[in-house]
C-alpha cells in the first residue's frame, strides 16, 4: 500500500514519517515514535489504556489514524513531566494517593484526568467519575483515582485557577 506522509506534533516536537494509510495512532506512537507509555489494553475502543490528547482532548488512540493526527498536536504521557523530571501534578496526587497498582490503565487514566481538569478544573466526584467512565481499571477500585484528581482539583481551586 502507498504510504502517505503526515507531520504530528508529539510533545512538543515535530514527527514526520511516511505511513501507510490504516496505521493506527496507537502504533505511530509506540511502534515509529517508542513511545510505548501509550497502552493496548483492547483494541476495540473499550478500555482506554491508549488514550493520549489531541489538541488537548483525550482520545482513544486506537480509534484513529496516524493520517488523521496529521498537522495535530499529540500529547502522551512520557509528555507530560518537565524536562527536568518535575511530575505533572495529576501524577504527584496519583502517586500520593496509590492510585495505581499494577499501572497499566494509568498512562490513559492520568490523560483523561489532565482533560478533565483542562476542561472543568471545578469538577466535583461526580464529574470525576463521569470523566474517567472511558478508562477502565482492573485492579484499583477506581476511589483511589477519584480522590487523587478531586485532590488536584481541590488545589487548583485553592490557587485560584
Ligand atoms: Fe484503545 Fe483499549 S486499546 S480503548
Ligand atoms: Fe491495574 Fe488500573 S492499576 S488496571
Amino acid at each position: 500500500m502507498e504510504k502517505v506522509k503526515v507531520r504530528i506534533k508529539v510533545n512538543g516536537s515535530d514527527s514526520d514519517r511516511e505511513v501507510e494509510p490504516r496505521l493506527l495512532l496507537v502504533s505511530f506512537l509506540r511502534d515509529e515514535l517508542g513511545l510505548t507509555g501509550t497502552h493496548i489494553g483492547c483494541d476495540t475502543s473499550h478500555c482506554g489504556a491508549c488514550t493520549v490528547l489531541l489538541d488537548g482532548r483525550n482520545i482513544k488512540s486506537c480509534t484513529l489514524l496516524a493520517v488523521q493526527a496529521d498537522e495535530r498536536e499529540i500529547t502522551t504521557i512520557e509528555g507530560l513531566a518537565t524536562a527536568q523530571g518535575k511530575l505533572h501534578p495529576i501524577q504527584e496526587a496519583f502517586w500520593k494517593h496509590h492510585a495505581l497498582q499494577c499501572g497499566f490503565c494509568t498512562p490513559g487514566m492520568v490523560l483523561s484526568a489532565v482533560a478533565l481538569l483542562a476542561q472543568n478544573p471545578t469538577s466535583d466526584e461526580e464529574k470525576i467519575r463521569h470523566g474517567i467512565a472511558g478508562n477502565l481499571c482492573r485492579c484499583t477500585g477506581y476511589q483511589f483515582i477519584v480522590d487523587a484528581i478531586q485532590d488536584v482539583a481541590r488545589q487548583m481551586k485553592d490557587a485560584g485557577t
